[in-house]
């Protein structure tokens, strides 16, 4: 299959090299990586141990039209490589959000229907160490989806070739649903972790802010419900649980852009939920304080 990632970072670099195990695939990330790649071929490391030259890019110059396209870039910068990646867009090409965040799916439907469109949530790690080189930090499960729950034989053909690939992944009849799970489990711990400057862990550890992801969580899910999501508040509290239970060493996504001085997908996440608590008249407190202290900090 031809493919190609758009935003070669953490997670679109990692995919796009064991992807390139038995495809055709192309990087178009910044100019400083895409360079190192080309010239010392692209290093993974960690869980999972590549190197391999990956044709890479750093705009869409000299790219024709995939089977595939992956977009692994942040939520805030979706939209703006949309604007550029829409060009390569042809009849044949899948478009597949490998991102987090609640409003990615808008904001790649601007550019093509939603039957072209896959969500795909990924609970594999990866952090950018340095130019042409990836950590993979913990291995996870992938779900892949068309938002409307028309999965054609053309996303099968995709999680065919992830699996051949190494990349464990299933299909959903309800991405929509798995996409709000995680962010519900991002929203309650992601801006608490950054707050607090903790490992994941420490949210469990604390007493109080173990109350406080309870009530985060509950905030998130009631809206999620008022907004069609049929997610009972007792399991989210479990999943959100088990999920910092098993990372407990790790740092949140949102901590590691803080700490980086880079933007964080806040606005993506509890941004998404508050406004649609606000819409809804239901209670937002907990996420617009959230919204609010991370954007200030
Ligand atoms: N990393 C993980 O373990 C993981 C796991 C699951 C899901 N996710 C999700 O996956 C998405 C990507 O995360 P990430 O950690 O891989 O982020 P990342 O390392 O920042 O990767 C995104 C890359 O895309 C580049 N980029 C942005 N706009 C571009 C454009 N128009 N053209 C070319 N390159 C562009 C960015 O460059 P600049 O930094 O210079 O802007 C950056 O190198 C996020 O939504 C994240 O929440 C990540």
């Amino acid at each position: 299959m031809n493919i190609v990632v758009y935003g070669a970072g953490a997670i679109g670099s990692l995919f796009g090299a064991i992807l390139s195990k038995n495809n055709n695939v192309v990087l178009i990330g910044r100019k400083s990586h895409v360079e190192t790649i080309n010239k010392n071929g692209l290093i993974v490391k960690g869980k999972t141990n590549i190197k391999k030259k990956v044709l890479s890019f750093e705009n869409i110059k000299n790219v024709s039209s995939p089977d595939l396209m992956i977009i692994s870039v942040k939520s805030y910068d979706t939209e703006k490589t949309m604007i550029e990646a829409k060009k390569l867009i042809s009849k044949k090409t899948v478009v597949m959000s490998l991102q987090n965040g609640l409003d990615n799916l808008e904001k790649i439907e601007k550019y093509v229907s939603r039957d072209k469109i896959a969500v795909c949530i990924t609970t594999h790690g990866a952090i950018f160490s340095k130019l042409g080189v990836i950590i993979h930090t913990g291995f996870g499960k992938t779900i892949i989806g068309n938002p409307n729950g028309e999965n054609t034989n053309k996303l099968f053909d995709i999680v065919k070739i992830f699996n051949e690939a190494g990349i464990e992944t299933t299909v959903s009849d309800d991405i929509i649903c798995e996409m709000w799970i995680k962010g519900i489990i991002n929203s309650s711990i992601n801006p608490l972790t950054t707050i607090f400057n903790c490992k994941n862990g420490y949210l469990l550890e604390n007493p109080i802010l173990d109350k406080l992801v309870e009530k985060i969580c509950k905030e998130s899910t009631d809206i999620a419900y008022s907004y069609g999501l049929d997610l009972d508040y007792n399991e989210m509290i479990m999943k959100t649980k088990k999920v910092i239970y098993e990372t407990n060493e790790n740092f949140s996504s949102m901590l590691q852009s803080y700490k980086k001085g880079k933007k964080t997908e806040i606005d993506s996440i509890n941004g998404v939920i508050l406004k649609i608590g606000k819409k809804n008249e239901l209670n937002f407190f907990l996420n617009d304080f959230l919204v609010h202290l991370i954007n200030s900090i």
